[in-house]
């Protein structure tokens, strides 16, 4: 038997999961409905899906189609209200990333996932379907490089140019999404980092906007303090050109160090501690009884690549809700990410270090006045715009003037 799924948002990321879906790329799942506000939207997709049913209200959908399974791929803000009403509805729920916008909603979404514990209900973090991602949490939970020392993740080359943000109208703006590039691209990094090593005990931001007409940042540097004084430093951006994608573990008996689509993991014999309490030699020196290997998985990551690591994703979904996997990536981890992104913003709005998770009633309202601002700054804009535009008619009207005088 196959698995029943239903789209709920066709913009461009929905479209490629209902193309995925459709043409089969996802054994033992069927695509028997879609549903967006946008009249073009689903105009467009009509014309290429013919037999598949279109629905403007995704309650209508659910009412009158037969539905095993929903994928939730519309701005962030629709998450939670979406994914509350089909799990109310009995329906197994995949939603897109971030779960939602705000911890304090976040918490709600999972209480009624729990009143249903016999719904798969997932959050989409592809990045978990990297295998080289997979080793370095099976090498950091397994203790083989020992006790975590420091990290460092370099996230640049998720460019984004100012043709990006012109055109989509929840993009990169507070009211739209609850933030920029942190909330959108930055949240996978920060699903890999509290997947891997935990959540942090506190942070302190920084974000500013560089290069870019948008109300939010796209410039990000953190630090994140876990217990015994170890940080980890995060520095992302969506503004460099040929960025780059690195991520350095250190624990004290080994190192792992993922750089794009490879990880080199060193382990040492004995621990940095035991080393240091050994040696007679002040300095200079390089453990000889290191192991060095190198993790790429080429044939797996190809397939990954043909087939991308959302489908990748629904796939293991799929096969959760058939029983025949576990789940990757459950909506109760959607909540870190969540709690990082609100607690990076008020670290930033403050200027000052704060405690991971922020109280989640608080951030909520300090959001709220945040989209406030926005939209003062947003209506200050739009008279400057009209202003500029109201310059441009009368000197056009001159210049229509100056032409008739000299046509005479
Ligand atoms: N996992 C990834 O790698 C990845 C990549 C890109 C985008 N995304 C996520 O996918 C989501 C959508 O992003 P996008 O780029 O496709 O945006 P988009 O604007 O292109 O598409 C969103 C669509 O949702 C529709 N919509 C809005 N409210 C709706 C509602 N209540 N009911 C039904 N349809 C509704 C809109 O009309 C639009 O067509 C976002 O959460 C985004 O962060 C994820």
């Amino acid at each position: 038997m196959y698995v029943k799924v239903a789209v709920i948002g066709i913009g461009r990321m929905g479209k490629i999961h209902a193309r995925n879906l459709r043409t089969n790329r996802i054994p033992n799942a069927r695509l028997v409905a879609v549903c967006d506000i946008d009249k073009h939207v689903l105009e467009g997709h009509k014309k290429k899906y013919k037999k598949i049913p279109t629905y403007i209200s995704y309650k209508d959908m659910l009412e009158k189609e037969d539905i095993d399974a929903v994928i939730i791929a519309t701005p962030h803000y629709e998450h939670g209200k979406i994914t509350q009403y089909c799990i109310e509805k009995d329906k197994h729920v995949l939603v897109e990333k971030p779960m939602t916008v705000t911890a304090y909603e976040a918490d709600f979404v999972i209480k009624k996932a729990n009143e249903k514990p016999n719904l798969v209900t997932a959050v989409m973090w592809n990045q978990r379907t990297n295998p080289i991602h997979q080793k370095a949490k099976e090498l950091v939970s397994s203790g083989a490089i020992g006790k975590i020392i420091r990290a460092n993740y370099i996230i640049t080359n998720w460019y984004r140019s100012q043709a990006y943000y012109n055109q989509g109208g929840w993009r990169a703006s507070f009211s739209g999404e609850g933030g920029g590039a942190l909330i959108n691209q930055c949240v996978h990094q920060l699903d890999l980092l509290q997947w891997i090593l935990g959540m942090p005990k506190a942070v302190e931001s920084k974000l500013c906007t560089k290069g870019r007409d948008i109300t939010t940042e796209n410039d990000i540097a953190c630090i994140f303090t876990y217990p015994d004084n170890v940080y980890l430093q995060l520095t992302a951006n969506t503004h460099e050109l040929r960025g780059t994608n690195r991520f350095e573990i250190a624990g004290e008996k080994g190192r792992i160090v993922i750089s794009d689509t490879k990880m080199t993991v060193y382990t040492f014999k004995k621990s940095e501690p035991e080393v240091n309490e050994e040696t007679k030699q002040g300095y200079g020196f390089v453990t000889r009884k290191t192991k060095r290997y190198n993790y790429m998985p080429r044939f797996i990551l190809r397939l990954i690549w043909y087939f991308g690591e959302q489908a990748c994703l629904i796939k293991n979904f799929i096969n959760a809700i058939r029983g025949k996997e576990k789940l990757l990536s459950p909506l109760k981890d959607g909540l870190g990410a969540v709690q990082l992104v609100n607690a990076i913003y008020a670290s930033s709005w403050k200027g000052e270090k704060v405690p991971v998770p922020v109280d989640p009633v608080k951030y909520d309202e300090r959001l709220n006045a945040k989209i406030e601002e926005e939209k003062a700054i947003l209506k200050k804009d739009t008279k400057k715009h009209d202003d500029k535009h109201a310059n441009k008619e009368i000197e056009s009207k001159i210049h229509e003037i100056a032409d008739q005088i000299l046509e005479k």
